[in-house]
């Protein structure tokens, strides 16, 4: 009942925000700019249905009053926030991402903001409501449902604008996490599709722990995860942008790494040459090959044990014994 309610709420907003950007001076001027000075085409645009907040304290709270939205209803949104006492619109002078469910449903919105300071948010997302539940949504799922079923894989990204970027490149089998570490839920969404996760995440620090962050619940999933590290402070949309779609995708190719031995060989730069840790070490990766325990994943756990001793210059066979070991 309250779902259905606030689904019709942002139904309503989607409209007036893509209104707003194309059928506005101030959305043309300031929003459909923005977007195009990134490189999105406007059938880009009005397929992801973005669109401009804008800045006037109680645009969107007018029009949503003026069509008898309950007001506990629309607060639950966070398109209206009450201030001293009275309502106003929570996005102002921001672009509009809506984040659409699996049946193209408008679960809620990141807005983001037209210049980045350190004021203001870069991005404000709706607050967790009963439909708009963070932990089990991917950004761009309703967009690339088919092209994922296609290709047998899903791509991972950071953001919203990577999805849009390499949606509008040609590379549809894209969803985001939004920037955390994914849940089990989001795995599960991904698991209806495909087996296969290829997770491309910038080179920065952040990135890289983000990414790991999701290794164990994935393999335990048994999703094939790979790893993809953009270089040069870039993002998959920046990077997309700068080389163009087919280098891009040749990079991808050439840059794919198995998640488990990028892990490995990420961990052995920092131990050295100390004994105890490369143990450590070594048991850890046990573990994660004990993780892969499937029957039908009996040739991958093979592989995974054969590739390990090598990186890690151990006997083979000792590694086995250990796997073996850690599998109940
Ligand atoms: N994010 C967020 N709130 C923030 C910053 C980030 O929700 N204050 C989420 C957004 O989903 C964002 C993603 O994390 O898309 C990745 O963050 P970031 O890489 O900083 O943003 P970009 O998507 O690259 O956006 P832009 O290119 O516009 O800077
Ligand atoms: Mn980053
Ligand atoms: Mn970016
Ligand atoms: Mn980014
Ligand atoms: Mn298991």
């Amino acid at each position: 009942q309250t779902a259905d309610s606030l689904f019709i709420i942002n139904n309503f907003a989607e409209k007036f925000f893509t209104n707003t950007l194309f059928n506005t001076d101030e959305g043309r001027d300031i929003g459909l700019s923005y977007f195009k000075e990134r490189g999105f085409r406007e059938a880009t645009i009005e397929k992801f249905r973005l669109g401009y907040a804008p800045e006037a304290r109680t645009a969107f709270t007018d029009e949503a009053l003026k069509n008898q939205f309950n007001k506990e209803l629309l607060l639950k949104t966070g398109l209206i926030v009450e201030r001293n006492g009275s309502l106003q619109d929570n996005y102002r002078g921001r672009v509009i991402f809506p984040i659409h469910n699996q049946s193209g449903k408008v679960l809620g919105f990141g807005a983001r903001i037209l210049k980045a300071n350190d004021k203001a948010p870069k991005y404000i997302n709706t607050p967790e409501n009963e439909i708009y539940v963070k932990s089990k949504i991917l950004y761009g799922f309703y967009f690339a449902r088919q092209a994922m079923d296609k290709a047998d894989e899903c791509l991972l990204v950071e953001g919203y604008t990577d999805v849009v970027s390499l949606h509008q490149a040609g590379i549809e089998n894209v969803v985001a996490s939004g920037g955390t570490s994914l849940t089990l839920d989001q795995l599960r969404l991904i698991k209806k599709i495909t087996n296969n996760l290829t997770i491309i995440y910038d080179g920065d620090s952040a990135g890289v722990k983000a990414a790991l962050r999701g290794l164990d619940l994935a393999l335990e999933e048994g999703l094939n995860v790979k790893l993809v590290l953009i270089p040069d402070n870039e993002d998959p949309d920046s990077y997309v942008n700068k080389v163009g779609a087919s280098a891009f995708i040749d990079f991808v190719q050439k840059n794919k790494k198995d998640f488990i031995l990028f892990q490995l060989e990420l961990a052995l730069k920092d131990i050295g040459n100390d004994p105890v840790k490369k143990s450590e070490l070594v048991n850890k990766i046990a573990e994660s090959i004990s993780r892969i325990n499937k029957a039908e994943d009996f040739t991958k756990q093979q592989d995974y044990i054969k590739q390990s001793a090598d990186i890690l210059h151990i006997d083979e066979a000792g590694l086995h014994a250990l796997v073996n070991k850690y599998i109940r």
